[in-house]
C-alpha cells in the first residue's frame, strides 16, 4: 500500500496511529542529532522526524534525500513538541520507522514553494514542477470549483451540455482561424471555431431550447494577459427568450458562483447602455469599483482663447481626488505617461484646487483664477483635488481619458481585487466602421440581431442601429458577452450583405445557417462568458495565464512542449502542401 492519509491529513488525533505517507521531499533539516523532512502532495506537508539515537541508518539514508524525491514512510504519528500554528498538520510529525525512495529526481530548475526563484521562462519550461506549486495548485481548484458549480447551476435549470466539433468551417468572431489541412481533401481546410456559435444557433433550430457547453475556442490573435490562442468559454444560448431573460440567466448564473466558490453575495446586476458607458468612462468596459467619471470641460473651457482646447472636439477631464498635492515631477510622469504611444494623448492639462482655495494649472497663461474656480465648480472638484484634461478627437480622448482614469485609480488603490462590481453593458451598436477596410464590420458577430424599431435605419443610417447585444463586465473586464440572434433568412441575407458578403460569398461560407433558417427557427439568444477570464477574476489576478494548466506564452508557444514545430517533409506531401524550400523553388 502507497499511503493511508495524505500528507495534508494528519492531526492530533490520529497520535499513536501507524501510517503511511507517500510525496515529494520538500525540503530536509539536519540538527544533527534530528533530521527532519518535509513530504509534500496535493494535500498538504507533513513533518517527518529521523532520530540518529533510536535508528542512526534510517537517519543517516533521510540526510542524504534530495529536493523532489518521491518517497514513501511508515510510522508512527506523535504531537510535536514546537506546534506550528501556520501548517494544518503542524500539530504533529511522523516518528518514521521506514523509508522507501520511489524515484530519485534531479535538482529541480527552481524551488518548489510558494514563493519561488523561477522567473516566468524556466517556470513555463518545466510547468509539470511549476503546477505542483501551490499557489498554481490553488488556481486550479478554483478552476474545478467553478466549472463544477456552472455544471450544476445550469443542469438544475435544465441546461443541457452539447459537444460541438471542433473541426469546422470559419465561425467569425473577428480573429483570424487556425486552420488544419485536410489529408482526404486535397488542397482543403477546416477550421478550428473561435466559438461554436454557428452549431449553437443550429441546436435552437433542432429544439435544445436550453444549450450550453465549456468549451476550447481557438483565436489567432495577438495576445495579452486576457488573451491567449486557446481559450475556453462556457458557452450557452436558449431559445424562445428576450434579452431580459438572457441577463437574468446570467447574472444568477455568475452571483450563484460568487456565492459558492468566494462566499461572496452581489447584489443584481446594475445595467448600463453602450452610450452611457462611453459618455461616462470612455470605455464599453467601465470599471466601476471606483468614480471619477469623465467631466465635459467643453462648455467651461473652450471659447477662451486658448488654442489646443478650443481647436479641439472635446475637452474632456476627470477629478483625482486630494491629489493637488502632486509634485512637479509626479505631474511631469503623468504627462509623459499619457503622451507615450501606447496612450497616444498630445499632452495633459492640470488644474490644482489647492486647500487655500487657490488654484494652479499648467495653462494659468489662457485662464485666470475665476476661469479655473469655474472648472472645478463645474466638476464638482474640491479643494485638494486635481483636475486632469485632455483634448482632442472625441472617440481618441475617450479612449486616452479611459486609460488615465485606471492609472490613476491603481496609483490611489482604488482597484481593489477583492471586490467584486459586474454590470452590463447593452444596447451595442451593430455596426462599427472600419477604417482600414473602409467598411462596416459587425460589432459583435454577424448573426446579432439589430433591435427590431432600428431595422429601418439599416439602410438609411446604419452606425445609429442598436442591437440586442450585450456584455457582462466585472472590475473593468469582459467577462462575457452575448446577442439576440437574427432567425429570420431575409435579414440575415441582409445583415450579410451590409457587412460587404456577395449572396454568393455568404451561400457559400453560411448557406447551412441560412437553410436551417427556412426549417422552423426559433427565436433565440445566448451569450459566452470567457471562463479563464472569470476564472483569474475570482483569483484576484490579472493574467488568465495562472489559471490555464498549459499556456501559452505572449508569442503563442508553448516552450515546454516546444510547439508550434516543424512538420516532416512527408507531412508536407501528405497534406498537399507547399514547404518554404518549395515556395522559395516556386
Ligand atoms: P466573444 O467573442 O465576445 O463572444 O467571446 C466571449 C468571451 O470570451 C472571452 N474571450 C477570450 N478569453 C481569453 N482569450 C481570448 N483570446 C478570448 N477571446 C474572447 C471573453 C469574451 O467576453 N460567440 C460569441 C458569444 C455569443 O454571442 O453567444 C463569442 O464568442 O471573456
Amino acid at each position: 500500500m502507497h499511503r493511508t492519509h495524505t500528507c495534508g491529513e494528519l492531526r492530533s488525533n490520529h497520535a499513536g496511529e501507524t501510517i503511511t505517507l507517500s510525496g515529494w521531499v520538500q525540503r530536509t533539516r539536519d540538527l544533527g542529532g534530528m533530521t527532519f523532512v518535509d513530504i509534500r502532495d496535493r494535500y498538504g506537508l507533513t513533518q517527518l522526524a529521523f532520530n540518529m539515537d533510536s535508528n542512526e541508518s534510517l537517519c543517516l539514508r533521510a540526510r542524504k534525500l534530495g529536493r523532489e524525491f518521491v518517497i514513501k514512510v511508515t510510522g508512527t504519528v506523535i504531537i510535536r513538541e514546537s506546534k506550528n500554528a501556520q501548517m494544518p498538520t503542524g500539530d504533529v510529525e511522523i516518528e518514521v520507522t521506514a523509508l522507501d525512495v520511489l524515484n530519485a529526481s534531479k535538482t529541480p530548475p527552481f524551488t518548489i514553494e510558494d514563493q519561488t526563484d523561477g522567473g516566468d521562462d524556466l517556470r513555463m519550461q518545466y510547468r509539470y514542477l511549476d503546477l505542483r506549486r501551490k499557489p498554481v495548485q490553488e488556481n486550479l481548484m478554483l478552476r474545478h470549483r467553478l466549472s463544477i458549480e456552472t455544471r450544476k447551476y445550469l443542469d438544475a435549470v435544465e441546461f443541457i451540455e452539447v459537444e460541438t466539433p471542433y473541426l469546422i468551417k470559419s465561425t467569425p468572431e473577428g480573429a483570424r482561424d487556425f486552420v488544419v489541412p485536410s489529408r482526404m481533401n486535397p488542397g482543403q481546410f477546416y477550421a478550428l471555431p473561435q466559438s461554436p456559435q454557428t452549431f449553437k444557433q443550429l441546436l435552437m433550430v433542432s429544439g435544445y431550447d436550453r444549450y450550453y457547453q465549456i468549451v476550447k475556442c481557438f483565436r489567432d490573435e495577438d495576445l495579452r494577459a486576457d488573451r491567449q490562442p486557446e481559450f475556453t468559454q462556457i458557452d450557452c444560448e436558449m431559445a424562445f427568450v428576450e434579452q431580459e431573460d438572457i441577463l437574468n440567466t446570467f447574472e444568477h448564473l455568475v452571483r450563484h458562483l460568487f456565492q459558492t466558490v468566494l462566499d461572496v453575495q452581489i447584489d443584481a446586476f446594475p445595467r448600463m447602455t453602450y452610450d452611457e458607458a462611453m459618455a461616462r468612462y470612455g470605455s464599453d468596459k467601465p470599471d466601476v469599483r471606483f468614480g471619477m467619471e469623465f467631466v465635459d470641460f467643453g462648455p467651461v473651457a473652450q471659447g477662451k482663447g486658448f488654442g489646443v482646447f478650443d481647436s479641439a472636439e472635446a475637452v474632456l477631464g476627470i477629478v483625482a481626488p486630494g491629489c493637488a498635492g502632486y509634485s512637479r515631477k509626479q505631474l511631469d510622469a503623468l504627462t509623459d505617461w499619457v503622451k507615450r504611444p501606447q496612450i497616444g494623448a498630445k499632452g495633459l492639462v492640470y488644474c490644482k484646487c489647492n486647500e487655500d482655495g487657490s488654484f494652479k494649472s499648467s495653462v494659468d497663461k489662457f485662464f485666470d483664477a475665476d476661469a479655473q474656480a469655474a472648472w472645478a465648480e463645474h466638476s464638482g472638484a474640491q479643494p485638494g483635488d486635481l483636475m486632469l484634461m485632455l483634448s482632442g478627437d472625441l472617440d481618441k480622448v475617450r479612449g486616452q481619458l479611459n486609460e488615465l482614469r485606471l492609472h490613476m485609480g491603481s496609483a490611489l488603490e482604488l482597484r481593489d481585487p477583492k471586490v467584486f462590481k459586474p454590470l452590463w453593458v447593452i444596447d451595442f451598436p451593430l455596426l462599427e466602421w472600419d477604417e482600414a477596410s473602409e467598411r462596416y464590420h459587425a460589432m459583435h458577430h454577424p448573426f446579432t440581431s439589430p433591435k427590431p424599431e432600428h431595422i429601418d435605419l439599416i439602410d438609411s443610417d446604419p452606425g445609429a442601429v442598436r442591437a440586442n447585444a450585450y456584455d457582462m463586465v466585472i472590475n473593468g473586464v469582459e467577462i462575457g458577452g452575448g446577442s439576440i440572434r437574427i432567425h429570420d433568412k431575409a435579414l440575415q441575407a441582409r445583415m450579410f450583405d451590409l457587412l460587404g458578403f456577395s449572396p454568393e460569398e455568404a451561400e457559400a461560407q453560411f448557406g447551412f445557417l441560412m437553410n436551417a433558417f427556412q426549417y422552423g427557427a426559433p427565436p433565440h439568444g445566448g451569450l459566452a462568458l470567457g471562463f479563464d477570464r472569470l476564472c483569474s477574476l475570482f483569483g484576484g489576478s490579472d493574467s488568465i495565464r495562472d489559471f490555464i494548466a498549459f499556456p501559452k506564452n505572449n508569442s503563442g508557444r508553448d516552450v515546454m512542449i516546444d510547439a508550434p514545430s516543424p512538420i516532416h517533409d512527408e507531412q508536407y506531401s501528405e497534406l498537399f502542401l507547399r514547404s518554404t524550400a518549395e515556395n522559395d523553388e516556386a
